[in-house]
């Protein structure tokens, strides 16, 4: 009876501020198999902390086991085995707490059809025993520019509506953390932009966002810290600029006035490649820890070639995923 008690009270007890909004270690999860289809493992031993006001990414190719790493927090989906935390409350044995400090929007659309957005922000709200008082429908229906179709049914809601729909169902009890599950996809760019303004405003008053997403841009302007996974195995996991510049890959573009066929052979060298693009431009890809811009400069100058323009291109996201993915493919072929 006491140890009851006591587990209860530490279930409902406030942890003051953990360090890791999502503490994960070890997690696991195998797939059944069923309905003739093998089993399938979709996270191996995945071990990662999401910093407390972080606006983390999670990505990784399709059926990398994002969906699945989400859905365990959302209790969803039943982990095989390993630990999970959420704001420092075990998601078994401190479930209800764990629940109460995190929002997540599902990758699926499901809507019940029969409630019109008003109505179903306030059930749900109700389900978290908000008060009426503390209830913000028309400031998130309005964030998520659903002001005007708060008393439409669900199911006259375009699939970008529906989508927005869940954002803001995951908000109404002001969670600590926000979830989003490829939030984006199928929504068009101008409310993908009041989406993200509104996330990253919540972001700044303190919540935590971990998101998917495919749109590696987003992910590279948005988001402080990144996690990339293949195939259930965690390959990267760091600050965005650290990732990006552990890359150590650049490209200098220079366009010279004289006609080219080909690039010249003075202008080849160590540490870098050099082609030539349409429109008489020479593309070098070189490493920063290599070789030195004013070196490549030096050679151009040296074969009497006039610069007319010179531009310089940092590796993104979208580099670093790809040759990431494509090493671990290689070594797990
Ligand atoms: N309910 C399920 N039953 C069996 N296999 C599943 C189930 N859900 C996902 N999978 C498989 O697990 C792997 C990871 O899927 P998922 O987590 O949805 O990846 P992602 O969200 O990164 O695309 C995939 O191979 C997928 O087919
Ligand atoms: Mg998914």
């Amino acid at each position: 009876m006491t140890a009851s008690i006591a587990q209860k009270r530490t279930d409902d007890t406030p942890i003051s501020a953990p360090d890791s909004a999502i503490e994960v270690k070890n997690l696991s999860k195998t797939y059944k198999s069923a309905f003739g289809q093998p089993e399938k493992i979709a996270l191996d031993n995945v071990s990662l902390s999401i910093p407390r006001g972080s606006f983390f990414a999670l990505l990784g190719p399709n059926g990398a086991g994002k969906s699945t790493f989400i859905n365990i927090l959302a209790g969803l989906v039943m982990k095989t085995s390993g630990d999970a935390k959420i704001w420092g409350y075990d998601i078994e044995d401190q479930m209800r707490a764990a629940r109460r400090a995190i929002g997540i929007v599902p990758q699926e659309l499901n809507l019940d059809p029969f409630f019109t957005p008003r109505e179903l922000l306030e059930v749900q709200a109700g389900l978290y025993g908000v008060p009426q008082s503390m209830r913000r429908t028309d400031e998130i229906l309005d964030a998520v520019g659903l002001a005007d179709k708060a008393k439409s049914y669900a199911r006259t809601l375009s699939g970008g509506m529906r989508r927005r729909l869940l954002v803001a169902k995951a908000m109404v009890h002001s969670p600590k953390i926000l979830v989003l599950d490829e939030p984006t996809a199928g929504v068009d760019i101008e409310l993908r932009m009041q989406l993200w303004d509104y996330v990253r405003e919540l972001n700044r008053m303190g919540t935590t966002v971990l998101l998917t997403t495919h749109y590696l841009e987003e992910a590279e302007e948005l988001c402080d810290k990144v996690a990339i996974i293949n195939k259930g195995n965690l390959i990267a996991c760091d600050e965005t600029k650290t990732l990006l510049n552990k890359m150590d890959a650049k490209e200098l573009i220079i366009t010279v006035a004289e006609p080219l066929e080909k690039a010249p052979d003075s202008l080849r060298g160590f540490g870098y490649n050099v082609t030539l693009l349409p429109g008489n431009s020479l593309s070098f890809q070189y490493s920063p820890s290599k070789v030195e811009i004013a070196k490549i400069l030096e050679l151009v100058n040296e074969a009497k070639l006039t610069i007319t323009d010179l531009t310089t291109k940092e590796s993104d996201l979208e580099d670093l995923f790809l040759r990431l993915t494509r090493e671990d493919n290689a070594q797990h072929a």
